[in-house]
């Protein structure tokens, strides 16, 4: 508040913007392995910035008031859906990330589900543990429950006698992912069309990740297996353009096989004085700014850009698996795509990510599940940019696998990892609305109560912890239904203090 009391200057705003830039990661590094989507083209980068600019204060929502949004969503929808081999009846949303494209996938499956079987259960949705959790946040903000199956431990993909046998009669969708977030391996999609088409349900296909890398990956010879409208039983699909076709952030697209599921996902009122709503996304008022962004970058590079990109990217994953391989890693999965996970036994995962944090690097801890022989593991998404600084990383990583095998285990893992064994016996079972209900009430006193011992214990009671690995052991060793609230309350905190 001190810093709005007084009107500051232009040069003071900016100074106070680039100092807290200067605590980012630089996303144009090449060392980021994570959230990060860098084509490392100085070119792109200034155009899409400029496409940002020019329709920075034009909003979506009125397309009387501004005509441009549906001409460049237009563009944008016809080549995500040639990407898919969809047909003329195929509809689409451009939307502001994954997450909200998910949401009106879902929207739509619910909407049919209740007009075929009507109000009376909740409805369901099948996929596997692998799936990315906006589905889950999707099903918690419109009524429907989740269903995660495992995955093969081997190939990591579903298999899809797996999600036959979950599907009962409250089942509205299922899904599959083309690839998968954590390991970058891609369902057997071809399968679960077919289960779709048998039991007349929707499947989606969240490609949010693979939409516009996987169909270049194609055509320059890698395995990747059919995952899009060229099966029948593919309702819906999702892809970023934010993520592989490397436009800035606020880009995705839900496409439709059929032109009236959009109407299951649009939004239309008049029922209030103001201005008529037409809403064919979640967010009403949106910046038409990543809109024409994401255009500039599809109409940019176009094929054969996209192409060149995807080959670096594939070079890049070529010198980084066998690296890996090198140094004793294990790589998870098949290896079919842009995303490469791996896990040791030896060497201990979350300390990796802390140490080569300490050079720079941002790779990505993930918790295993020991009850689907799911190891912990460290993802990286690999992009164009990482052709160049695989070497590097890789050198660096040697060095720090050394320096963690020297690390002696310390007590408080093991204390962690008993903690996390008793606490999973104690966890029941059933985790219905009374249950929720008792531990949100017993939580509200306790966190009044014990809120910043809890905030010092976990070592966040000065700002985000770079050092994770201790956290990281916690996440993987305790029950989600003991660390979700814990992290929902310790987000809570971060951003009312600001730092
Ligand atoms: C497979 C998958 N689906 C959906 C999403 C959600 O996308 P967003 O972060 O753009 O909302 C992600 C994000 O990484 C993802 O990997």
């Amino acid at each position: 508040m001190e810093f709005f009391s007084k009107s500051c200057s232009k040069e003071e705003i900016l100074a106070k913007l680039k100092e807290y830039a200067a605590g980012d990661a630089d996303p144009h590094s090449g060392k980021l392995f994570t959230i990060a989507f860098e084509a490392g083209l100085d070119d792109l980068r200034e155009l899409t910035h400029r496409a940002l600019t020019l329709f920075a204060d034009k909003n979506i929502l009125d397309f009387l008031e501004f005509p441009s949004a549906i001409k460049m969503e237009k563009g944008i929808i016809d080549v995500a859906t040639s990407l898919m081999h969809g047909d003329e009846e195929v509809v689409g949303t451009y939307t502001f990330g994954g997450t909200e494209s998910v949401f009106l996938a879902v929207k739509a499956a619910r909407d049919q589900f209740i007009l075929k079987r009507g109000l009376g259960v909740y409805p369901e949705i099948i996929m596997p543990v692998t799936a990315h959790p906006c589905w889950d946040k999707a099903a918690e903000y419109m009524g429907l429950l989740t269903k995660r199956v495992p995955v093969d431990p081997d190939t990591l993909t579903v298999q899809p006698d797996s999600i036959s046998r979950a599907i009962t009669d409250s089942t509205a969708m299922i899904v599959g992912s083309a690839p998968n977030w954590p390991f970058g391996t891609i369902d057997p999609i071809a399968e679960l069309a077919e289960i779709a088409v048998e039991k007349n349900l929707w499947l989606h296909t969240d490609a949010c990740v693979g939409g516009f890398i996987l169909p270049f990956m194609k055509k320059l010879g890698e395995d990747i297996p059919d995952f899009d409208f060229s099966l029948p039983g593919v309702s819906s699909i999702s892809l970023d353009p934010h993520k592989y076709a490397f436009s800035p952030h606020g880009s995705s697209v839900v496409l439709f096989r059929k032109s009236f599921y959009k109407m299951y996902s649009t939004f239309s009122n008049i029922r209030w004085p103001g201005y008529v709503i037409i809403n064919p996304a979640v967010l009403s008022t949106r910046s038409a700014g990543p809109l024409a962004a994401a255009w500039a970058a599809l109409h940019y590079l176009g094929e054969s850009g996209y192409l060149d990109l995807t080959a670096r990217m594939i070079k890049a994953r070529n010198k980084i698996v066998p690296g890996l391989q090198r140094l004793g890693y294990r790589i998870l999965g098949r290896q079919s795509s842009c995303i490469v996970a791996f896990s040791s036994q030896e060497v201990n995962v979350f300390k990796l990510a802390d140490v080569m944090g300490e050079k720079g690097w941002w790779i990505l801890a993930q918790r295993g599940i020991e009850e689907m022989n799911i190891p912990p593991s460290i993802h990286l998404t690999v992009t164009p940019i990482h052709d160049k600084a695989a070497e590097h990383m890789l050198k660096d990583l040697e060095d720090a696998t050394e320096r963690v095998r020297q690390m002696p285990p310390s007590d408080v893992e093991d204390m962690i990892q008993g903690m996390g064994l008793i606490m999973r016996t104690m966890v029941p079972e059933d985790m219905g609305l009374e249950t929720i209900s008792a531990m949100l009430g017993r939580m509200e006193k306790d966190m009044e109560t014990h809120g910043p011992r809890i905030m010092k214990a976990l070592g966040v009671d000065k700002g985000v912890p770079r050092e994770m690995a201790m956290i990281n052991e916690m996440f993987n060793s305790l029950p989600p239904e003991i660390v979700e609230p814990l992290l929902t309350y310790v987000a809570i905190e971060l951003y009312r203090r600001g730092d």
